[in-house]
Formats: structure tokens, sequence, C-alpha cells
């Protein structure tokens, strides 16, 4: 396993000047607050993805305070559908922090970054190095895998002890580079390569600033490192979700803010059809088979939701609304703070109902 880490980081900077990517709207800021939302969306989602989303959100909250000084109820819109609803709950709560502790400045290192909630090890070493020019190792999924590959590390990636390992490389690669290591092209450079390049299918090592020396190339064992995880069986769950419209209404109601979809607005959802009918008769409501919809599946990370929807257009009264429940038109469902999925099965209704 032993490589020479002498050119590693210069080579990156080298080849991200010339062939990574250069017009994402969070690079070429020294704005912390820029660089951090971006870094939080980008944790779990794809560029593309998260691209219509950073501009909507720093039009609505152009600096932390702004955010800090917002409801969790008005912020919640502006991140529905990115998933993993947690960070938009620690987003915040971190605005807050920094607004109201730190008078709505950034801290200035990475070591302090990383004490504010949602920031991990890696991401406040990325906001460092892009906002400050801090000479602070990443170790983010596509770092892991190029550092695997080209190190040859073997031992699954999210053990402690594989972990330290890389960690210890990073270091290693940082402290032999030259002082004058431009740290934003290196730390962008490190994210493009694994995003471009050394991908997890196949990686295009002829294209490879780090060809030269690779341990996985040499031998030929791409595919086995980072050491793949041996395959569970996902968990599967199942609900039924009822979608009560009123002229161009529906019921939708607020989620705790622990769990999925934590914090969002969803349909009223049930274990089990006998549960949706109870509802449905307290509400003095007929459930046919007519009602039924075609279910659908949605993955999350940790398992796959099967979703049967019921359609139920009725008049009849809310009773007992719980403080959580509201009516919302179809026209707003998209300014609303509901799932994917949800919006999804909403956008069908709305487009038949349009029809009548
Ligand atoms: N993923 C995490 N940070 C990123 C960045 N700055 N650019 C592109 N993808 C990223
Ligand atoms: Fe990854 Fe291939 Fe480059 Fe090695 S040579 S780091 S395996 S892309």
């Amino acid at each position: 396993m032993k490589n020479s880490v002498a050119s590693v980081a210069q080579s990156i900077v080298d080849w991200q000047l010339s062939h990574g990517r250069q017009h994402l709207p969070w690079q070429h800021t020294k704005d912390p607050y820029r660089i951090w939302l971006s870094e939080i969306m980008l944790q779990q989602t794809q560029v593309a993805t998260v691209l219509g989303y950073y501009e909507r959100f720093l039009a609505r909250f152009p600096t932390v305070s702004d955010l800090g000084m917002a409801e969790q109820d008005e912020v919640m819109p502006y991140w529905a559908g990115l998933g993993y609803y947690a960070r938009a709950r620690n987003l915040h709560k971190c605005a807050q922090i920094l607004h109201q502790d730190y008078g709505g400045q950034f801290p200035r290192s990475s070591a302090e970054l990383a004490t504010l909630p949602g920031i991990g090890p890696s991401t406040a070493a990325a906001i460092a190095a892009f906002a400050y020019g801090e000479r602070a190792p990443i170790m983010d999924g596509n770092v892991k895998r190029v550092f695997c590959r080209y190190f040859g590390v073997y031992g699954l990636t999210h053990l402690r002890a594989t972990e330290k390992k890389l960690w210890e490389l990073a270091h290693q690669v940082l402290k032999a580079a030259p002082a004058t290591l431009n740290m934003s092209a290196y730390t962008q450079g490190q994210m493009d390569l694994g995003a471009q390049v050394c991908t997890r299918g196949q990686p295009n090592c002829s294209a490879c600033p780090l060809q030269t020396g690779c341990y996985a190339l040499e031998h030929g064992v791409q595919t086995e490192l980072p050491t793949p995880k041996p395959r569970t069986k996902q968990a599967e769950r199942h609900c039924e979700m009822l979608i009560w419209q009123q002229d161009q209404q529906v019921l939708v109601e607020q989620r705790p803010d622990s769990g999925i979809w934590g914090g969002l607005l969803t349909l009223p959802q049930f274990e089990s059809k006998a549960e949706l009918q109870r509802f449905m008769q307290n509400q003095g409501l007929h459930l046919t088979e007519a009602n039924k919809m075609a279910g659908m599946t949605h993955v999350f990370s940790h398992f796959k939701l099967h979703i049967q929807p019921w359609w139920v257009q009725s008049p009849a009264q809310l009773k007992e609304p719980t403080v959580s429940q509201q009516w919302v038109h179809l026209d707003q469902i998209d300014q609303s703070a509901l799932p994917a999925p949800v919006l999804k099965l909403l956008e069908g209704i709305k487009n038949q109902a349009s029809l009548f």
C-alpha cells in the first residue's frame, strides 16, 4: 500500500483548473453563508437537483440572519423535495445560533465550524477551505473512493479503522503539498474527480490525473475498491394515504419533527386499511374500492415505503380537525412543504381534477 503522496494534491489542482467544474453557482464566492448552504444541500443530493433549490433559497433568505430570524415553517417549503429533512432542521438551528450568538458571522476556522449543528468535520473543512483557504482536508464519499483506490486501502469505509486511515492519508497528502496550493481548487478537484472520473461503476482511469501511482489501476482492482458493502435486504414498509378533496382543496397535516418527512406537510397517513376506514367513518365518509388509486413505492435510504393512495371527493365537514391539519388549495401545493412523492401524487390529482 506504499504510494507516493508528494504530487497528489498539486496534480488534482492542475486537473481541476483545466477539467473540473468551474461554473457552479457556489464557486467563486468567499461568502461562507453561500458555501455552507451549498455544502449542506449537496451532502445527500446531486448537483443537478440542488441548482434550482439553491437559487430559490438564497432569493428568499439572502443572509444567515434572514434564515435565523425565520420560523421553521417558513423554511421547510424551500427544502421540500430535497429529502433528508433533518438537514433542513439542523440548517435552521445552525442559522439561529449564528444569528443570535455570533452576530450573523460564521466562525473562521474548520474546528469552530465543526461545533455547529449539521456541520461534520468534512463539511467544516470544505467550508473553511473554500471561504478562507484553510489547509484542511475533506473526506466525503467521493473522496473516500478516490483515496481507497489510489492508496489501495481495503476495509469498509464507514468503519472507524478505515476512516482513521483515510483521514491520516488526507493529512499526509496536504502536508506534502506546496505552500502555494490552491485550496479551493484542491477541495473542489477532489469532489469533481470522484463525481466525473473516479466514479463508482466504471472509473475513467485514462482521463485521471492520478493514474501514475494508482494502486487500483496498477492491480486492476478498481471494482474491488472501496471494499463493497455486503448486500442486506432492504426493509419495506407500507402505508395508506388519504387524498380528501373538497372543491379544489385537499386535506394535509403536519408531520412531527422527528422521523421521515419530519416537519413537512403530508397527506393523512395510516398504517392499515382498517385504520383508514375507522378515520373515514368518524368523518361520516364512505370508502369503496372505486376510491383506490394506483400504488407507488418511494425509496428512502434505509427502507422502501409502499404507498396506497385513496382519493375521496366529498364536501363533508372535517370533524375535530387537529391543530396539525389544514386544507390547501391545489394551486398552492407546489409552494407547500410537501415531500416529492406526495407532491407527485397531488399533481396527478390536480391534472385530473382540471378535466372536470
Ligand atoms: N458535493 C459536495 N460539495 C460539492 C461542491 N462544492 N461542488 C459539487 N459537488 C459537491
Ligand atoms: Fe480512480 Fe482510476 Fe484515477 Fe485510480 S486511476 S484514482 S482508479 S480514476
